[in-house]
């Protein structure tokens, strides 16, 4: 089965074709970072106008680098949330169109499911049951998963996103968004040992966890720095450093916890927070204690991308599922409300 995957839930422009038989055979992305970053986030409307503007180009480019045809297409994959609306309407709507068009099935795809399961994409796959971080802009879960739609929420964010708080943390020091891979940058030539900041919540047995007190940390450590006249280049560097050690650390307590009241020692980490190095590196050392394994994405199918949802739709495709005509999307939708294959 060959499927047209379509992204649009936030700022990236992503479509790709997969081949049920064959694998991933072409995927195409077009982000809008340059577009947002003079405002220092993503302004929703501009996002849903440039996502117009890119989606026929694109998919015209990944048909021509798959050497495929319209006509070859079996079925489309889009977005359906949780998102941002607008944004979201421009896949749906051109997904449909294409799928009434061509006379094919058309299926929404939960954005985090993508996520979830975009390691499947690469050479070692991992194999059901295992626990999930997913870290992205908007959502931090442990997720035990058994399968494909089988999932039973563990812990999450009760305010800040991880990646979120990576870009405020960021902005707050005039950094330039999207601020992840920014502090990720800066933290390489931190001074070790020069701030150290809380590791929120993990004195409580529970799976939950609270990132918005480090941005705070943050400001506050930032305007100390500002007002006692440092260099304010390496106090950037160093807070950068102390904020990522302790989201990085926080993940990987939290995570070896959910793997030991699970039972499991397979680990997943999806989402855009989960091209940090150093969070790659810390759940490695743990897992190779655990006597365990962690699965990621290659970095670009980590940040959002076509690939994860024609991926993710097919499968639920070739399960029989799809959808009527109707456009709907939902900026809001749990994940375990998804029906399981
Ligand atoms: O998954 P994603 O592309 O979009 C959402 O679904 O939200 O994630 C984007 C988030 C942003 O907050 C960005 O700062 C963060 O992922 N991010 C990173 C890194 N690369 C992207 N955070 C930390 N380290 C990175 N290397
Ligand atoms: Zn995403």
């Amino acid at each position: 089965m060959l499927v047209l995957g379509l992204e649009t839930s936030c700022d990236e422009t992503g479509v790709a074709l997969y081949d049920s038989e064959r694998g991933l055979l072409a995927d195409a992305l077009f982000s809008q970072i340059d577009l947002h970053r003079v405002y220092g986030g993503v302004v929703p409307e501009l996002a849903s106008r440039d996502h117009v503007k890119r989606m026929l180009p694109l998919i015209r480019q990944v048909l021509d680098e798959a050497g495929k045809q319209a006509s070859d297409i079996d079925a489309l994959a889009y977005t359906a949330g949780p998102g941002l609306v607008g944004a979201l309407l421009v896949g749906a709507s051109c997904a449909q169109a294409l799928a009434f068009a061509w006379g094919v099935p058309a299926i929404g795809v939960h954005h985090m499911e993508g996520h979830l399961l975009a390691p499947m994409l690469e050479e070692q796959p991992p194999a059901f049951p295992f626990v999930a971080l997913l870290v992205s802009g908007g959502h931090t879960q442990l997720v035990r998963v058994d399968g494909i739609g089988q999932y039973q929420l563990l812990g999450e964010s009760l305010d800040d996103a991880a990646g979120e708080a990576f870009d405020k943390t960021a902005k707050l020091m005039g950094l330039n968004y999207p601020g992840g891979p920014e502090i990720a940058k800066l933290a390489e030539q931190g001074t070790p040992g020069r701030f150290v900041f809380p590791r929120p919540m993990t004195d409580r047995p529970e799976l939950d966890f609270s990132f918005s007190g480090l941005k705070t940390f943050a400001l506050n450590t930032w305007q100390q720095c500002r007002d006692s006249g440092d260099d304010l280049d390496q106090a950037r560097r160093d807070i950068a450093l102390a904020f990522q050690q302790a989201v990085v650390e926080t993940l990987t307590i939290k995570c070896k916890r959910a793997l030991k009241q699970s039972g499991l020692n397979s680990l997943v980490i999806a989402g855009g927070v989960s091209a940090n190095k150093a969070l790659r590196e810390h759940l490695e050392r743990m897992l190779g204690e655990m006597k365990g394994k962690v699965f990621y994405a290659r970095p670009r199918f980590c940040t959002d991308n076509g690939a994860m949802i024609a991926y993710a739709g097919c499968q639920r495709l070739l399960a029989g599922q799809h959808e009527d005509l109707a456009i709907k999307v939902q900026a809001r939708w749990p994940m375990e409300s998804l029906p399981a294959i």
